[in-house]
């Protein structure tokens, strides 16, 4: 297998055609105040977790490079979104309902044209699979045509004037004001803009900055970005978290700080704000996913709903299952069709037909794998599929650890790869009182056919965590359901209509129901003297 998995990098000629990147990119351009300026600065080197042979040698593949910008144009970048904002009284704050969307349209429109491209460098960049990429592409579009039709829903539902005990108000939605946004690497386009467009759309404007890894993707946009919006309301910055990002949080002028990471990364960035109560944060963090499958689960479907569940993309997303509690009943078996499964996964590069299972992009990652599966080793376990845990640079085949127990840091520590732990258990209280004492609260996966049994578990976690799934994996998707989680697991709820809400709040007129006040409401409304006030609304 190891000789298999060294053949599975190529050398140039055997990349097709249409993946090649035959010279670096080398990304100079930045966005501040709608002018696309040009650093002169130092870079950071983009390398792809595909190394590519060369003679006898494996390289990893040098990809481009992007602009190491310094806390100096990150509070120049502060600077142009917090006048473009102006108090509230900018032109984006300002603007219409109507024409905010048509800017949005505008640049999604331009984005669809980038596709191929952007897919491309997703799968050079973080590794995933070709068609996960496109996928990804296509969701976020779609995001961004759902988010329009919701913004169109909330600005009808406000559009009349509420009666109660005496008073007439209207209630609209305004925005907050300036935003940060940041995303993860895994999901570098899709998570980013499930909070950068909401914030753009009610009226903020925006830093944001790339994730760590899947940076150059954003590239192919930087000119849709200025062209379609305003100067100084969405501004893209590149460089070192803490240079640039700290310096923007110490400066007290970020009003929302919408973060997708470790909660770690969340804690050290907010506790830099000298406001805290002024900052509102919506983040998306660690999470540690339980399957429990109970000794009535229909096994095929649970082994199916598990296998994606642990391991599309590597295991690489927040929502994927990260340890599965399996009935001593039924283990064995559970085990023997998992690893069945595991074994016809297809290892390969993000272009080839079919592939599953791809290099890892952060430095380091196989290293910190392999010491999991060493420690869960020393605490009495064994690694239980052909191959498992073999690796080549920056592949490692995914490894399923079996038997599980609490010493091992596996047991509790977010893997965020291609490690599978599998714990026995005897009694249902065992996965109860794991989620209960779990630092993380994202969801849970219950498998089981016993409607009595199922229930009492699904009762045990509603207080717990953010979703319940019954006989299938976690997943963050239909992406208008809420997304959300609790303790060390999020901060706020996304979901398209959510999304709305957190980067937005309540406002509203009221006054007494007098036969004066309802007079000069009613002049304000039928004159047009009002942006806000206004019973106008969008078909
Ligand atoms: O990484 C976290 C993502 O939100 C997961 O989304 O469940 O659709 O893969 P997903």
């Amino acid at each position: 297998m190891v000789t298999q998995l060294t053949s599975i990098f190529p050398s140039e000629n055997n990349i097709p055609q249409p993946y090649q990147i035959p010279t670096p990119i080398e990304q100079r351009e930045y966005l501040i105040n709608g002018e696309m300026k040009t650093w002169t600065g130092p870079l950071n080197p983009v390398l792809s977790p595909v190394f590519v042979k060369e003679g006898e040698h494996y390289v990893q593949k040098l990809i481009g490079s992007t602009p190491l910008l310094t806390s100096k144009e990150s509070l120049e970048a502060l600077d142009t979104a917090v006048k473009a904002y102006d108090l509230g009284h900018g032109l984006w704050p300002t603007m219409s309902v109507t024409e905010r969307i048509e800017h949005v349209e505008r640049f999604l429109q331009n984005m669809r044209a980038t596709r191929k491209e952007v897919v491309k460098l997703l799968m050079w960049e973080i590794g995933k699979s070709q068609k996960d990429s496109e996928r990804e592409f296509d969701r976020t579009c779609d995001y961004i045509v759902d988010t329009i039709k919701a913004y169109k829903e909330l600005d009808r539902s406000s559009a009349k004037l509420v009666e109660e005990q005496g008073f007439m108000a209207q209630i609209r939605r305004v925005p907050l004001g300036v935003s940060l946004c940041m995303g993860p690497y895994n999901y570098p386009l899709n998570e980013t803009f499930t909070t950068l467009i909401p914030a753009l759309i009610m009226g903020n404007t925006v830093i944001f900055k790339p994730a760590k890894y899947g940076v150059l993707l954003i590239r192919p946009l930087l000119e849709s970005f200025r062209q379609n919006f305003p100067p100084g309301v969405i501004n893209i910055i590149y460089g070192r978290g803490r240079e640039t990002v700290g310096s923007l949080m110490e400066s007290g002028k970020v009003d929302v700080f919408a973060f997708i990471g470790t909660n770690k990364g969340a804690n050290d960035l907010k506790r830099l704000h000298p406001k805290p109560h002024r900052l509102k944060a919506i983040l998306g963090l660690d999470a540690k996913n339980p399957a429990i499958v109970l000794p009535d689960a229909d096994l095929d479907n649970a082994v199916n709903e598990c296998i994606t569940g642990s391991l599309s993309f590597n295991g690489q997303r927040c929502t994927a299952l990260k340890i599965l509690f399996i009935h001593r009943s039924i283990v064995n078996e559970f085990i023997k069709r998992f690893n069945e499964r595991v074994s016809k996964l297809k290892p390969g590069m993000p272009w080839d037909d079919d592939v599953t299972l791809t290099p890892l992009p952060e430095p380091g990652k196989v290293e910190y794998l392999t010491e999991l599966v060493d420690d869960a080793k020393k605490y009495g376990a064994s690694v239980i599929n052909e191959n498992g845990g073999e690796h080549q640079h920056t592949f490692f085949f995914p490894a399923v650890v079996y038997p599980v127990n609490e010493k091992m840091r596996l047991y509790s520590e977010e893997q965020f790869g291609p490690v599978i732990p599998i714990v026995p258990f005897d009694d249902d209280e065992e996965p109860i009182q794991y989620v209960l004492n779990s630092n993380f609260g994202q969801q849970v996966s219950i498998f089981g056919t016993d409607s009595k049994r199922v229930a009492r578990m699904m009762d045990a976690f509603v207080n717990q965590v953010g979703r319940i799934n019954l006989n299938t994996q976690s997943q963050r998707g239909p992406d208008t359901f809420p997304f959300n989680g609790r303790k060390d697991s999020a901060e706020g709820t996304l979901s398209i209509a959510d999304a709305l809400r957190v980067f937005s709040i309540r406002t509203l007129v009221a006054t007494k129901s007098t036969d004066s006040n309802k007079q000069i409401m009613s002049s304000i409304i039928r004159n047009h003297e009002s942006a806000f006030l206004s019973t106008d609304y969008i078909f």
